[in-house]
């Protein structure tokens, strides 16, 4: 029996650090694409070289070509551009539709039972153009934003209270970012909600800084976004599909009336197995909280109402 192939596109800063995760994990052979020459190629020898001192054996093989991504099991991409001075969101958004929709085709074409994770931003979109190019069915198409943003909300969690953040479990819905829906009263440290054990002020404060955390690195890193958090957020989603843990994890998904969204790309918990997403998890929401999702459900519309627009359809 061979080992699973796993692809990840773009091997900039998350695609690399995503790639080398998955190899220390051992969960599967790794291809690592990009179009610069050379720099996929380069990253994957040097991690093949780490694998005598670690014992790892998996293989890791860097391209600038489809042909061996073909019967991926799994494919992450992260391939794009982030926003430079002087470009507008426009801009941004029309070149990271190019690139996913044209790294979706030369995927799914190679490996059509694939599951794709998305990565790229802005992410709920991006899951929309991967769904509609692939073809795929929504159970293989998704988006890793939620994991990340419960993982920032969880650290918040931990300093605050000083206690492990294994013992803490965050519940997260809603777009990525400004639009995170955090539900702090299904959020618990060792079972307890955070509401009995965090002033409202305080749990506030977390939140907003939650929201910000992508913006709170940029700030600090100046030339580039987070990786490290957000690659080992796409690697437990691959680790929940590849060993079918059926893992409650919080992902874009299409929302088919699930959580009173129709028809829209946006981040809900989901069971996550060798199937991609088995199940919806719903939970009945407050009246606050279920605006508060609808809101952020009706921004990714917008968003991909607004790509429909630019692409001239
Ligand atoms: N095919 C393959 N790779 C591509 C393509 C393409 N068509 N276009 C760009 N790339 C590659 C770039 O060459 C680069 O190596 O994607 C890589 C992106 O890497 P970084 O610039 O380091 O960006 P990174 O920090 O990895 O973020 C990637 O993930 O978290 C999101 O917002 C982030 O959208 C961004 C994405």
């Amino acid at each position: 029996m061979s080992r699973p192939k796993i692809s990840v596109i773009g091997a900039g800063n998350v695609g690399a650090t995503t790639a080398l995760m998955l190899a220390q994990l051992e969960l599967g052979d790794v291809v690592l694409v990009d179009i610069l020459e050379g720099m996929p190629q380069g990253k994957a020898l040097d991690m093949m070289e780490m694998n005598p001192v670690y014992g790892y054996d998996v293989s890791i093989t860097g391209t600038n070509s489809y042909e061996e991504t073909a019967n991926s099991d799994v494919v992450v991409i992260t391939s794009g551009i982030p926003r430079k001075p002087g470009m507008s969101r426009d801009d941004l958004i029309a070149t990271n539709t190019e690139i996913v929709k044209q790294v979706t085709e030369n995927v799914a074409r190679r490996s059509p039972n694939a599951i794709l994770i998305l990565v790229t931003n802005p992410l709920d979109a991006m899951v929309y153009i991967a769904h509609k190019v692939s073809g795929f069915p929504r159970e293989r198409v998704m988006g890793m934003a939620g994991v990340l943003d419960a993982a920032r909300f969880r650290s918040f969690i931990g300093m605050e209270l000083g206690v492990s953040v294994e013992n803490i479990h965050a519940f997260v819905l809603g777009g990525h970012g400004d639009d995170m829906v955090p539900l702090a009263r299904a959020t618990t440290v060792a079972g307890v909600p955070i509401t009995e054990l965090i002033p409202a002020d305080r749990i506030e404060s977390i939140i907003q800084r939650t929201r910000q955390g992508g913006g709170e690195i940029v700030a600090l890193l100046k030339t580039g976004s987070a990786f490290y958090a957000p690659a080992v957020s796409a690697v437990e989603m691959v680790d929940a599909i590849l060993r079918d843990k059926k893992k409650i994890l919080p992902c874009c998904v299409l929302a088919q009336g699930e959580y009173g969204v129709d028809n829209t790309f946006v981040g809900l918990p989901v069971i996550l197995g060798s199937k991609g997403v088995e199940k919806i998890f719903e939970i009945k929401l407050t009246k606050k909280e279920s605006e508060e999702l609808q809101l952020s459900a009706a921004h990714v519309k917008e968003l991909c109402d607004h790509i429909e627009k630019m692409s001239g359809k």
